[in-house]
């Protein structure tokens, strides 16, 4: 890790300048990869918030380096010397929480066996990153909010108030103004900590940072794993940077790892890569992204489909839009025994245009069997149908 010193000689004469990404406030940060335009704003803002003891708020989706810019924060920060505290709000429950961040007095409740030093105190002199603040009750919002502006407290269980002078770094992977419209955040702790602002872009819309990442990351994997394993081939890094990352630089971060381990030779190969970035589904357990329902399901269809159809297709509306009105066709025609003017009904469409539709599509046609007709440019199968329920078949 860089000492103070690095930090300081690094940033003589670009913090505080007010000059734009670019120049030399737009300049790394240790440890942090990329080049892109708003990640040199990310890196600027960074160095000029830093000497200071203003709270910084981090927004960003998960993986996309909020931990990271927390802790550069306060390398780069006068406190550099004095403690750096994590404390995650989103993997506590509320007593818990309340009693990890403020302390708490022996007997103030069950398991309280002894006094105890909370994360604000060990913080003092240093830093406190509050990382997923959006996850806090609103009993810790106030008691917050307190501390932000008086920077006062007390332990769980004491009427004594503890004074404490320590950094605030909070982040946030929610939008907490849709918190504050939903009555989950405080609109005047959000003012409180919304100081300065850093928001880190998702990968996908800084793609010209990820051929600097994959290269750090491979160089760092295979010295760990003592690999030698320095060379992309060209078609995995177009898969690589083509792709949409939803869970940006940490998701990048494993697929590297698992490459430079699965491989054995000088180069990551597209074999190395998962499914998924292959234009294969991966096999993954359902849940957690169906919760979003049908619009994370379409987003995910229409990903796939503009990769499987390579950079250079030139049909991407009829290829997609047409893979999902055959596949809506079948299923109605299916449920309907393939009578067509029951479908066309259910449809809502006009039965002269489903027979268009069925003959533009091949459905129906004799010899061809659902599922091995290939899409409409003959390139790749269509997806797997779902089974119809029993009660649709007859
Ligand atoms: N710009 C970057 N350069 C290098 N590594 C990064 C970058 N952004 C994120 N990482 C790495 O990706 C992982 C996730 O980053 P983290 O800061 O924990 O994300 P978040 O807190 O937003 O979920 C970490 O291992 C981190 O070191
Ligand atoms: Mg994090």
């Amino acid at each position: 890790m860089p000492s103070y010193q690095d930090y300081h000689t690094r940033s003589t004469g670009s913090a505080g300048t007010g000059v734009g990404a670019g120049d030399a406030g737009g300049q790394n940060l240790p440890d942090v990869i990329g080049n892109s335009a708003p990640m040199r704003e990310v890196f600027r803002t960074t160095r000029q918030v830093a000497p200071s003891k203003a709270c910084v708020l981090i927004l960003g989706e998960t993986g996309t380096g909020k931990e990271l810019i927390a802790r550069a924060i306060h390398n780069l920060s006068p406190r550099s010397t004095g403690p750096y505290i994590r404390v995650n709000c989103g993997a506590l429950t509320e007593s818990l929480l309340e009693s990890e961040l403020f302390g708490h007095m022996k007997g103030s409740f069950t398991g309280a066996v002894d006094n105890r030093t909370g994360r604000f105190e060990a913080a003092h002199a240093g830093s406190i990153f509050l990382d997923e603040i959006n996850s806090t009750s609103p009993k810790l919002q106030v008691k917050l909010l307190r501390v932000l502006q008086e920077g006062e407290f007390e332990r769980v269980g004491d009427n004594n108030t503890k004074k404490v002078d320590t950094r605030i770094v909070a982040a946030t992977n929610r939008d907490l103004l849709d918190e504050i419209d939903a009555g989950r955040f405080r609109e005047d702790l959000y003012y409180r900590l919304n100081v300065v602002p850093i928001y880190l872009p998702p990968l996908r819309d800084r793609r010209d940072d990820i051929e600097a990442l994959v290269l750090s990351f491979l160089k760092r994997y295979a010295d760990q794993n003592r690999r030698d394993m320095n060379k992309v081939q060209p078609e995995a890094m177009r898969l690589l940077c083509d792709h949409d990352w939803p869970g940006n630089v940490r998701e990048l971060q494993n697929y590297v790892e698992r490459a430079v381990i699965l491989g054995n030779g000088p180069v990551l190969l597209v074999e190395h890569l998962p499914p998924q970035l292959r234009g294969q589904t991966p096999p993954r357990p359902t849940s957690a992204r169906m919760k979003g329902g049908g619009p994370v399901l379409t987003a995910e269809l229409v990903r796939q489909g503009i990769r499987a159809a390579g950079p250079n297709a030139n049909d991407l509306y009829d290829r997609i839009v047409g893979q999902v009105e055959r596949e809506l066709i079948q299923q109605v025609l299916q449920a309907c025994d393939r009578v067509q003017i029951k479908a066309a009904a259910r449809l809502g469409i006009n039965r002269n245009t489903l027979h268009k539709k069925l003959s533009e599509f091949r459905i129906d046609e004799p010899g061809l069997t659902p599922g091995d007709e290939g899409d409409r440019n003959g390139e790749s199968p269509a997806p797997p149908r779902e089974p119809v329920p029993p009660s649709e078949q007859e």
